[in-house]
């Protein structure tokens, strides 16, 4: 995707779904759960890049439970709206989790099949515990069923953009979570 000017990445964003306050508000409930899932034992947050990072800013902010962070690269969607099905793993956590209680931090859990190869690579590494807390949820979308232990918000079939989430790699830095305006994609075809 190529964007030549202001009023372009403008055009891009079509309504806020979800506001920086309500994000903040349930950044905390979402601290909350995670310092009740363990006793004061350290947990290592595991982040799938790239859409993730400013959540996992937020989130290890709002836990008290020491912790530690790991970073894992997860490439599936390319530069389109629609999923390519094909998943990359493309970097990999430094940390040996044997052992360890794990939490995996997503950004959306859309078709499901990100997350279903990331658990299905975590797990076999016998980690004492894994959970998953993902910022969005897009249930009409899954293709493989799973869920998250911890969701802060469900969405419906939108595409999203904004606080970590890119459309072609822009917009993540937007401090809110706003619907892309799909009918750009139009525009360039
Ligand atoms: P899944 O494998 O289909 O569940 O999709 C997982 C990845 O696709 C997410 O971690 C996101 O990086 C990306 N993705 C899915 N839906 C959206 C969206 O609405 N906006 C931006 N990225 C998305
Ligand atoms: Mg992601």
């Amino acid at each position: 995707m190529e964007i030549r000017s202001k009023e372009e990445y403008l055009s891009g964003i079509r309504r806020v779904l979800i506001s920086e306050e309500e994000i903040r508000s349930e950044i905390k409930k979402a601290g909350e759960y995670i310092d009740s899932c363990y006793t004061g034992s350290p947990v290592l947050l595991v982040s799938i890049l790239k859409g993730s990072f400013i959540f996992l800013a937020d989130l290890c902010r709002a836990v008290s439970v020491p912790c530690e962070i790991g970073f894992m690269a997860a490439k599936s969607y390319y530069e389109s709206t629609q999923s390519s099905g094909i998943v990359n793993i493309t970097m990999d956590i430094q940390q040996d989790i044997e052992g360890r209680d794990v939490i995996i931090v997503e950004d959306i859990i859309d078709t499901g099949r990100t997350l279903n190869d990331v658990l299905k690579l975590l797990h076999a590494r016998k980690p004492a515990s894994l959970r998953v807390v993902t910022l969005l949820d897009k249930p009409e979308r899954r293709i493989v069923e799973l869920n998250a232990d911890y969701s802060l918000f469900t969405i419906p079939d939108h595409f999203v953009i904004g606080y970590g989430l890119d459309y072609g790699e822009f917009y993540r830095s937007l401090p809110y979570i706003a619907e892309y305006n799909t009918d750009k994609e139009n525009d360039h075809a």
